[in-house]
């Protein structure tokens, strides 16, 4: 017999349509917030949810799907050169925006026309040089001509798709923006300043969408500035949770997916559970998996431990770009369950405000959760693994 070893990606794949799965009612429901163009009203949402859940991947396969008369554009933030070690600004940002906004007009077209000037644009307004010697106006927008001008690059940048749908009316009604990890905004020196400028533009264009997403909590700081009470959006943005695979959903996928793994019914179930219905972790344990078997309760459960690293290989490779501050208040939280502010000070031997500073950083990455007062760490695969670690080296990972 030949034993074939499942290959599920861990990552996005180039190929969308061969592993994607269902989302159904999660795509037709932000096609609804989007079908509003057509009328000139247009939705701002905020796509929420766990890490590995399927953000990205969905939002993907929406931009995919989108009718030909709506524009999209998506930006990943924490793949522009230097957003991970927090030193990105906003200008960083804004002509990342306008590159993947220019980039999304190529095959449009009559469009293609301001498609071709990326380039020389890009240039002109680069943060590096911020040359904008013989600038001159784009769809009748100003260009910057001024060095290191960041309100009058945000105006051009913001103004911008309203403008590509005013101009092409005949044939385009909106324009999507996607904004991914949009967590690490909360690394700029004033995250409320953003959004208010991006506020400021939207309430104004009837056929722009922007859709914020990232691995964040719903009940993060970074929430908070761009859609709680005293938020930029002030709750006026519509807050979209994705979910894990229900425990079907997840048999349903198996079977599409890796028909060739079996489970008895108690250690499919017992599969259900230790993935938690969350894609990444379904993927990176079938990955671990042979055809040749049938898995039983007890044999998941072994195979759960025996490769914890490799299921829980998004925790590893997030474990080595935390700080030593991050890691060790998530080492503290690991010993004691849940501790409230005070006794998580009296455990450190740092300040009052570092400690705020990097609690708020775990919190925008979805790492740490703050229910009741408490603080924890609600992700159970990230607590399993550092648990088994722990048991097995004797100290957390370095
Ligand atoms: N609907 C789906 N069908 C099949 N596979 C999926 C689906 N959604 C997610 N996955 C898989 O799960 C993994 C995680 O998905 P994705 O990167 O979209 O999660 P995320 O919520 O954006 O995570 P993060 O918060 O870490 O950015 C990927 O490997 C992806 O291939
Ligand atoms: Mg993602």
């Amino acid at each position: 017999m030949v034993i074939k070893l499942p290959n599920l990606p861990l990552g996005i794949p180039s190929n969308l349509d061969k592993y994607f799965f269902n989302r159904k009612k999660e795509l037709s429901q932000i096609d609804t917030f989007l079908s509003g163009f057509k009328n000139n009203v247009a939705n701002q949402l905020l796509v929420t949810g766990r890490r590995g859940v399927g953000k990205s991947f969905l939002l993907m396969k929406l931009k995919m799907e989108l009718p030909p008369n709506v524009l999209s554009a998506y930006l990943d933030l924490s793949k522009i050169h230097g957003m991970q070690k927090g030193k990105i600004t906003e200008e960083h940002v804004m002509h990342s925006l306008f590159e993947v906004m220019l980039e999304s007009l190529k095959d449009k077209g009559s469009l293609r026309k301001i498609y071709n000037l990326k380039e020389s644009l890009l240039k002109r307004l680069s943060p590096k040089t911020y040359d904008f010697k013989g600038a001159g106006n784009l769809l009748g927008i100003p260009i910057p001509k001024v060095d290191d001008n960041y309100e009058k690059l945000s105006s051009l940048v913001m103004e911008f798709p309203q403008k590509v749908v005013d101009d092409n009316r005949k044939n385009i009604d909106g324009f999507v923006i996607i904004i991914d990890e949009f967590q690490l905004i909360g690394e700029f020196e004033n995250p409320e300043a953003f959004f208010w400028l991006v506020r400021s533009f939207t309430q104004h264009q009837d056929n722009v969408t922007y859709i914020f997403t990232g691995s964040t909590s719903a009940t993060s700081e970074i929430v908070e500035k761009i859609n709680g009470a005293h938020g930029a959006f002030g709750g006026r943005m519509i807050q979209l949770p994705v979910e894990p695979f229900s425990e079907e959903d997840t048999y349903e996928y198996l079977k599409e997916m890796i028909p060739e793994i079996k489970f008895t019914p108690q250690g499919l179930k017992r599969f259900y559970k230790c993935t938690g219905g969350y894609p990444s972790y379904i993927n990176s344990f079938c990955n671990t998996m042979s055809s040749g078997t049938v898995y039983d309760e007890e044999m998941i459960i072994e195979t759960f431990y025996n490769k914890l690293d490799q299921i829980a290989i998004m925790w590893v490779a997030i474990w080595s770009t935390l700080s030593d501050y991050e890691k060790e208040i998530i080492e503290i939280l690991m010993e004691a369950e849940a501790l409230k502010w005070n006794d998580l000070v009296s455990q450190v031997d740092y300040s009052n405000k570092t400690l705020l500073k990097y609690t708020n950083r775990l919190k925008n990455k979805g790492i740490l959760s703050h229910v009741n007062k408490k603080y924890s760490i609600n992700d159970i695969m990230l607590r399993s693994w550092l648990k088994n670690f722990k048991e097995k080296e004797g100290y957390y990972p370095p």
